[in-house]
């Protein structure tokens, strides 16, 4: 009697073990609500384009998606949130242009920013506005030209860190003009747009995500957008081209990440709900809101999102190492 009792307290845990990962194992993907980071500030227009496809990804799979903000140091702090996270699906990260400076602009990450994910697929590629304060002395894209070259680094732009999209056109935007800006660096352009509003700094170049509402409500000037052709959600708003910076143009490309390792069949899960996701009327309808649309499906797959990551990088890369500014 006491040897059984002996013999099936040892066998116990093993029993429970392999009870329980098959319970565990069988489990579907997901059974847990998911995470995706977005690496700035809420209520930017990272965090505006998060929020749309988390609340879509979640009818899908009928788990809970839920964002969170971690901003800071250009992207990079959401982005190592995420390579450091257990590559078991439940942490994903949305993210944009930013994947493919970073490698180049940031020498010293605590994580792998050229392989530390396994990307899920595209999402959309957002246009740009250069926009001011209300009562910046200037009126059109012309004007804004003049002052900046009279005024230089009086003039200050905010931005969401190097690196980040805002930064990158701000540079675009200084090289074009030939003419040095102060630059006023924060965790995103959400709270930029803030600051912007209550003129406490001059002017920002930031994606339709984030500006189209401002620009309709009048509480900032807009000068350009920075598209080859004009926006059906912006008619009124000239090209950079139009308004005299021709080849001024940029779009942000956006792309969902798991980290490193994640399990092809979870990556595959994910992306077919993704690629469901920006299918879905109401997303579309509200993305084409705010300027921007979804990537066309075949685009929203690990292999397509891979290809184009990899190939910005290498297109970034002998930019910065010309330019010789580093982030760190
Ligand atoms: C944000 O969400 O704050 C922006 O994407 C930041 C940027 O890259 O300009």
């Amino acid at each position: 009697m006491l040897r059984r009792s002996l013999v099936a307290a040892l066998a116990l845990p093993a029993l429970l073990a392999t009870g329980l990962s098959s319970a565990v194992a069988q489990a579907p993907f997901p059974n847990r609500s998911i995470t995706i980071v977005v690496p700035f500030a809420a209520g930017g227009p990272t965090d505006t384009v998060t929020r749309l496809v988390a609340e879509a990804m979640g009818r899908d799979l009928g788990q809970a998606v839920v964002v969170e903000n971690v901003g800071g140091a250009g992207g990079t702090l959401g982005a190592a949130r995420v390579a450091q996270a257990r590559p078991d699906g439940y942490t994903l990260l949305l993210h944009h242009i930013g994947m493919g400076t970073t490698p180049s602009l940031y020498r010293r990450l605590s994580y792998d920013a050229v392989a530390g994910f396994d990307p899920i697929g595209m999402v959309t590629e957002v246009p740009m506005t250069i926009i001011a304060r209300k009562d910046l002395p200037a009126n059109n894209l012309a004007e804004l030209v003049a002052l900046v070259r009279k005024e230089r680094d009086k003039l200050n732009y905010a931005n969401a860190g190097i690196g980040a999209a805002s930064h990158l056109c701000g540079l675009l935007l200084q090289t074009a003009v030939d003419a040095p800006m102060t630059t006023v660096p924060y965790r995103g352009t959400g709270p930029a747009m803030t600051d912007l509003i209550g003129g406490k700094v001059d002017l920002m170049c930031d994606q339709t995500t984030n500006t189209t509402e401002q620009i309709r409500a009048g509480s900032v000037k807009v000068f350009a957008v920075t598209t080859p052709q004009r926006l059906a959600s912006m008619p009124d708003v000239p090209t950079t081209a139009e308004a005299g910076l021709p080849g001024m143009e940029v779009t942000v490309w956006h792309a969902l990440y798991a980290p490193k390792g994640t399990p092809a069949e979870v990556v595959n899960r994910l992306s077919a709900s993704l690629q469901t996701a920006l299918r879905e009327p109401r997303l579309v309808a509200r993305f084409a809101d705010l300027g921007t649309a979804p990537v066309a499906q075949d685009r929203a797959t690990p292999a397509a999102a891979r290809a184009f990551w990899q190939a910005d990088i290498a297109k970034w890369r002998p930019v910065i190492e010309a330019a010789g500014q580093y982030a760190d």
